[in-house]
């Protein structure tokens, strides 16, 4: 008869197919009403041979029972976790969040275009203090503290001795000194920002963009300035492009000049942007003045060079069409997304 019993009941586990169903199955053999316990009720009508023997059997079944009901949970969970997993399984195709790269300010990307066309030449790109003395921002760059040409950079000053520097020529004097061996060639830019006292308007602010360049060593002469510059021009404004030197006056270079290139609006034929000369100012450079060589060491008498200083706003305006240097510093997304072609 229990016999009988175990079969049934290893057929109904069996069948089970989840665990509400093997629940089920516990109920009907194990529970209060269970056909194991039922039996177990009628042990008290038994003789005492019978109550032996049967009793044993009867527990055997039970543990047999209970132990094919706990294996068959175990199976009937790892399955639903399985089937869990599998119904939660994470679509990695799905697109993720879109991710916001910064975008390269117009003037970043001017700089780093000057930048790259020097390096090929060979030029260190180089950085200076922002917060400089007056001993380099003016006076060995050959400007002494009575010398009208403060007049028009005179700055912020912190003291009497530090000011914002007015321009980023003192970082010609400081790469000079720098250099241990007075004999080494020179050959660097400097991109940095500048403060001057200006009246902010559509082409002036306080604070702006320069890059400072300087080249020492033998025989360095202003056919190599212009050769440069117009290597330089082209890259920038494109082939056509010339460049023209008109005589000027800085303390720090002799002869000085202002450089022009053709307007790349009209290619030279006039318009409102060159107002009507079909030239562009675009920097200020020079021969090195052997007062500067001299206060940095160098000896003026074999070491010449050339300078320049050019206005990195200037090149973005002309470059990119852009009419007010403002817009540069507002920070308009509208206005710093057009620049998103990053090259
Ligand atoms: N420092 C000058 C300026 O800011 C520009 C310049 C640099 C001129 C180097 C000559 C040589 O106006």
């Amino acid at each position: 008869m229990l016999d009988k019993l175990k079969l049934e009941i290893i057929d109904k586990v069996n069948d089970v197919n989840n665990l509400e169903e093997l629940k089920q199955v516990k109920v009907e053999t194990l529970g209060k009403k269970g056909a194991i316990t039922q039996l177990t009720k009628t042990m008290k009508d038994k003789s005492e041979e019978e109550k032996k023997t049967f009793g044993k059997q009867l527990h055997e079944l039970k543990e047999y029972t209970n132990i094919i009901l706990d294996q068959k949970e175990k199976f009937l969970l790892k399955q639903k976790i399985k089937a869990d997993i599998e119904a939660e399984k994470i679509d990695i195709f799905l697109p993720g969040y879109e991710f916001a790269a910064g975008l390269y300010h117009p003037l970043t990307l001017v700089t780093k275009e000057i930048e790259d066309f020097f390096s090929s030449l060979g030029y260190s790109i180089n950085e200076g203090n922002e917060v400089e003395e007056d001993k380099y921002n003016f006076e060995m760059l050959n400007i002494p503290k009575d010398h009208p040409a403060r007049d028009m950079q005179d700055t912020f000053y912190f003291n009497a001795e530090e000011l914002l520097r007015t321009h980023t020529s003192p970082v010609q004097v400081r790469t000079m000194e720098n250099n241990d061996d007075k004999t080494t060639p020179v050959r660097m830019i400097c991109p940095g920002k500048v403060y001057r006292r200006d009246e902010d308007d559509a082409t002036h602010s306080h604070q702006f963009m320069q890059v400072e360049g300087l080249v020492v060593d033998k025989n360095i002469s202003l056919a190599d300035l212009k050769g440069t510059l117009e290597l330089f021009a082209k890259k920038m404004f494109g082939d056509n492009t010339k460049v023209r030197f008109r005589p000027s006056y800085f303390p720090f270079t002799e002869p000085s000049v202002e450089v022009d290139l053709t307007c790349h609006i009209c290619k030279g034929k006039g318009c409102s942007v060159c107002k009507n000369t079909g030239w562009i100012e675009i920097l200020g450079a020079g021969q090195v003045h052997p007062n500067v060589i001299e206060a940095a060491g160098y000896d003026p008498n074999i070491y010449q060079g050339f300078a320049f200083g050019l206005g990195i706003e200037r090149v973005a305006m002309l470059k990119y069409g852009i009419d007010d240097i403002r817009h540069l510093y507002n920070n308009n997304l509208g206005f710093l997304n057009q620049f998103n072609k990053v090259k």
